[in-house]
């Protein structure tokens, strides 16, 4: 009897230790370029926070910040051959992957505020642009806000002709090229990492950025002025690899949609107040001149830019632009 008790005791055991060493939990590696204390980086955080809670430790969310793991150009590469699971790029990274009409994103002056931005990533276009990147082995789960860009540069810019012949760091996206074009300035792509050093070597003169990744990179420390612009819009797509994403237990997947949900609206819900906070804390630091606009003035930057959309029509595809008018109103 008592040897039967014992050889009941260790068959526990033994079922139990195997059974927890089989539940290895799933590792999603979520890279990114920015600063934990931005909305990106934030948000990132609060899908680890409800991920792992939800999938009741089955899913780790290994977020790595600040570009640790890879800069721009690698991690779409990495996502594509599954060294990492999970990216948030800005829209302006899209072209060298071949989905160029995510570019749409960046036409100068195309939004005037988020609730015109939100009409375009919740309706059909943002839909149609998600649905494209299936074909490179991504599935795109969800848009998150970042804000609108301010311009920066080791100069007072105050009106478009000041940007004649500034060199200025671009993200990787052709209608960014134009849009530096079309005011005179010589664009050059660079990746997010480098932009602090090359400001403050002296390698370009200037960028553009929302207020979050101009306080929380320093690069209002190493320019001499900021001008409120508001002249684009930065966000992201959240991506997976498709084939991981695929590969999942479906209640595991379907747990972890419904986090990706709660954490874009929690993005969403963040991103205008710590752009607001930054951008105060920016002038509030004295470091450099801010310069805030009047309307006539923001008009010449928008009389100067708005060209860019014809030109860049062909490769954004004339019907999506003229989809994404109805849908905001914009007006030229
Ligand atoms: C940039 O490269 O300027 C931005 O895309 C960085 C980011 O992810 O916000």
């Amino acid at each position: 009897m008592k040897r039967s008790v014992l050889f009941l005791l260790l068959a526990t055991v033994f079922f139990l230790t195997t059974s927890m060493a089989a539940a290895e939990p799933i590792i999603i590696k979520f890279s990114h370029v920015v600063a934990v204390d931005t909305p990106k980086g934030q948000a990132a955080e609060f899908f680890k926070k409800i991920a792992e809670e939800r999938t009741k430790g089955a899913v780790k969310v290994e977020v790595y910040p600040n570009s640790q793991l890879y800069k721009d150009k690698e991690e779409m590469e990495a996502l594509q051959m599954g060294s990492v699971q999970m990216l948030a790029p800005s829209l302006a990274k899209f072209g060298p992957l071949g989905v160029k009409e995510f570019e749409l994103f960046d036409l100068p002056f195309i939004f005037d505020n988020y609730e015109e931005l939100h009409k375009v990533t919740t309706g059909p276009v943002g839909k149609k642009l998600l649905d494209k990147l299936q074909v490179k082995g991504i599935i795109g789960l969800a848009y998150w806000d970042n804000g609108f860009k301010v311009m920066s540069a080791n100069k007072t810019i105050k009106l478009p002709a000041d940007m004649k012949g500034l060199k200025m760091r671009i993200q990787s996206s052709k209608v960014l090229d134009a849009q530096m074009r079309a005011l005179g300035a010589i664009p050059q792509v660079m990746a997010f990492s480098e932009v602090y050093q090359a400001l403050q070597t002296g390698v370009v003169d200037g960028t553009e950025n929302p207020p979050s990744n101009l306080y929380t990179q320093k690069m209002y420390e190493v320019q001499k002025c900021v001008t409120l612009t508001d002249h684009g819009y930065l966000g992201y797509a959240v991506l997976v690899n498709k084939k991981f994403w695929e590969g999942l237990p479906a209640d595991i997947r379907t747990t972890l949609e419904g986090a990706m949900r709660d954490a874009t609206v929690f993005a969403n819900k963040i991103a205008k107040d710590k752009n607001d906070e930054d951008m105060a804390t920016v002038k509030a630091s004295g470091k450099c001149e801010v310069i805030s606009l009047t309307p006539e003035e923001r008009a010449q930057w928008k009389a100067a830019l708005v060209k860019v959309h014809d030109e860049m029509a062909s490769r954004i595809g004339k019907d999506i632009i003229e989809e994404v008018y109805k849908e905001t109103g914009f007006k030229k």
